[in-house]
């Protein structure tokens, strides 16, 4: 699990928990980029991208609210996940939350995925399996707006939405490739379910 903090968006590098300053793998491109050149981008792609190149994305990603506007839905049951663009190398969803939604403990599948905070204050739990199949939480982190966060293929983790009553939450996620199935995990009895992308599309929550 890799995290990157909000910073100046017009700097061309990235600093990670571990401090080390990454630099993106092509200094000349531009360090900013509107939404819709990140749809285009997903939309033109010929093969998976990392982790790596994904936070870079995002970490050079300049957004405002109306940008999110034709995607920021919420729902009543659970948090929503509405689809921004889906290609066969990666997509993109804007996922809405009311307060107290939350996903299931789970892992992406084979995926990455890289998330970041657009409103409100997220509340990420790391997991980790333990040897007969249970899981345990690890880490709790609290991320802001502007924060990134990304999930390598093994991570297993919960989002929440864990503000007070009509305090929303709204974070960009990129998956790559495109979540198919994916696990949950049960902390207590250690049971693994799974769950189709269909399924899992309009919120797994609580
Ligand atoms: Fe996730």
């Amino acid at each position: 699990m890799n995290s990157v903090e909000p910073s100046d968006a017009s700097h061309l590098m990235q600093v990670r928990d571990t401090n080390v300053i990454v630099q993106p793998e092509d200094a000349s491109q531009p360090a900013e980029h509107t939404l819709q050149e990140l749809i285009d981008r997903i939309k033109d792609l010929s093969e998976i991208p990392s982790l790596l190149d994904v936070e870079n994305w995002f970490s050079s990603l300049l957004v405002s609210q109306r940008d999110f506007h034709p995607y920021r839905m919420f729902a009543d049951r659970s948090y929503a996940r509405n689809l921004i663009v889906r290609g066969p190398f990666a997509e993109l969803l804007l996922l809405c939350w009311r307060s107290g939604q939350r996903t299931p403990i789970h892992d992406h599948g084979g995926s990455v995925g890289v998330v970041m905070v657009c409103e409100g204050l997220l509340t990420e739990t790391m997991y980790e399996r333990m040897p007969e199949g249970h899981v345990r939480p690890q880490n709790t982190f609290k991320r802001s707006p502007g924060s990134i966060t990304g999930a390598d293929v093994p991570d297993i983790h919960q989002l929440l939405n864990m503000q007070p009553d009509d305090k929303h939450m709204v974070t960009l996620h990129c998956y790559a490739p495109p979540l198919s199935e994916l696990n949950t995990y049960s902390p207590l009895s250690g049971r693994v379910g799974r769950w189709r992308e269909g399924y899992f599309t309009g919120g797994a929550g609580i």
